[in-house]
């Protein structure tokens, strides 16, 4: 079975441990199925993975991926949700300690098929295509769940989001706009910050820049490179959410905004089931399709990763099988 898979482990130079070539085909374990997979999309994810963290070295070769659409063996076309709970566990998944993402411990969606839980599809919307299904998964979910459970955001709130062009950015200022709220964003690049604006972010500033007013609450996905942005950015008894450390997760914690101004800090991390069914429903209601950057075939699946590691990606790198 052609597939991309970390076969070794390097923080300085990822790439160095991806290869992408045939390999034994796996079993499906009892209660999951196994769906032909026709579109992966990558994430960062993917790339800590290749650098040692999240995935332990016991584990390799582990095939990549979080995200797929594809089709069943009887025949449904589905996207996939990524986090797999454990059996046993009641509520939501996102919680249970026993978890774990595709690609963790079980092998990822960058593959021609990929086993899942019987319980973790959902019904491809007849009229997306598949490319556009595999990229509403893992920065998609997480964008939703960082807006909409976690932050509570409502309509007419202001939201800056750190980071201007990649995937969970990208996904947050779609959702963002599309719910009403008005969605500020910073970008390291002014094209970049140009083009969240192109995709419906009211407003874009440079790193860093001292914005027209406070905000209600901030999305944060950088880490250290913008926290002190982030905390400074909001008004008293505002939120952030922050779901990612890109550039560090040792950043001070400048407790001293954190008490006075009684700012909520919340941790988020993927979604629920339940959550991702909302979302494609709520980007079936409101037409919402994600920015694809590239698309790859999963044989040239290497460019798609020095894509997503240049930094440069605008939206979702994909890989279609
Ligand atoms: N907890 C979860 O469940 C979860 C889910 C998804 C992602 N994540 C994490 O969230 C992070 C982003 O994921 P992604 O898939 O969106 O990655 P991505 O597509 O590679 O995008 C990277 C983002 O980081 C910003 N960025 C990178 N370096 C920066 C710097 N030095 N200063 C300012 N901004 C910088 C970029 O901003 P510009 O566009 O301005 O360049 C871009 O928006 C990753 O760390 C990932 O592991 C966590």
């Amino acid at each position: 079975m052609l597939a991309a898979r970390a076969v070794r482990q390097s923080a300085e130079e990822p790439l160095s441990g991806l290869e992408v070539a045939d390999g034994p085909p796996g079993a499906v374990p009892e209660g999951w199925v196994r769906v032909r997979v026709r579109t992966a999309a990558l994430n960062h994810h993917d790339l800590w993975s290749l650098r040692g963290a999240g995935l332990p070295a016991k584990l390799l070769p582990m095939v990549l991926g979080c995200d797929a659409a594809g089709v069943t063996d009887d025949g449904r076309e589905v996207l996939v949700h990524a986090v797999v709970s454990s059996d046993d566990w009641r509520g939501d998944e996102t919680l249970d300690p026993g978890r774990t993402l595709l690609s963790e411990l079980h092998p990822g969606t960058l593959a021609e098929e990929v086993f899942v839980p019987a319980r973790n599809l959902v019904a491809k919307p007849a009229s997306w295509t598949f490319e556009r299904a595999a990229s509403l998964g893992t920065a998609w979910l997480t964008a939703y769940r960082m807006l909409f459970t976690q932050a509570q955001a409502t309509p007419g709130q202001t939201v800056l989001v750190q980071g201007a062009a990649g995937g969970v950015s990208s996904a947050l200022v779609a959702l963002g706009s599309a719910a009403g709220l008005r969605m500020w964003v910073t970008g390291r690049d002014p094209e970049r910050v140009e083009q969240a604006v192109a995709w419906g972010a009211d407003r874009g500033f440079a790193a860093g820049e001292r914005l027209p007013e406070k905000v209600d609450a901030v999305m944060e996905s950088v880490g250290k490179a913008t926290w002190q942005h982030s905390v400074r950015a909001l008004r008293p008894g505002g939120t952030i959410v922050v779901c990612g450390a890109t550039t560090g997760g040792d950043a001070p914690a400048q407790l001293e905004h954190v008490f006075f101004r009684q700012l909520r800090v919340l941790g988020s991390t993927m979604g629920t089931l339940e959550e991702f069914q909302r979302m494609v429903r709520f980007c079936e209601l409101r037409d919402l399709a994600p920015a694809v950057d590239s698309v790859h075939p999963l044989p040239e699946a290497r460019a798609a990763f020095e894509r997503l590691e240049s930094g440069q990606a605008r939206g979702k790198v994909v890989v279609t099988v």
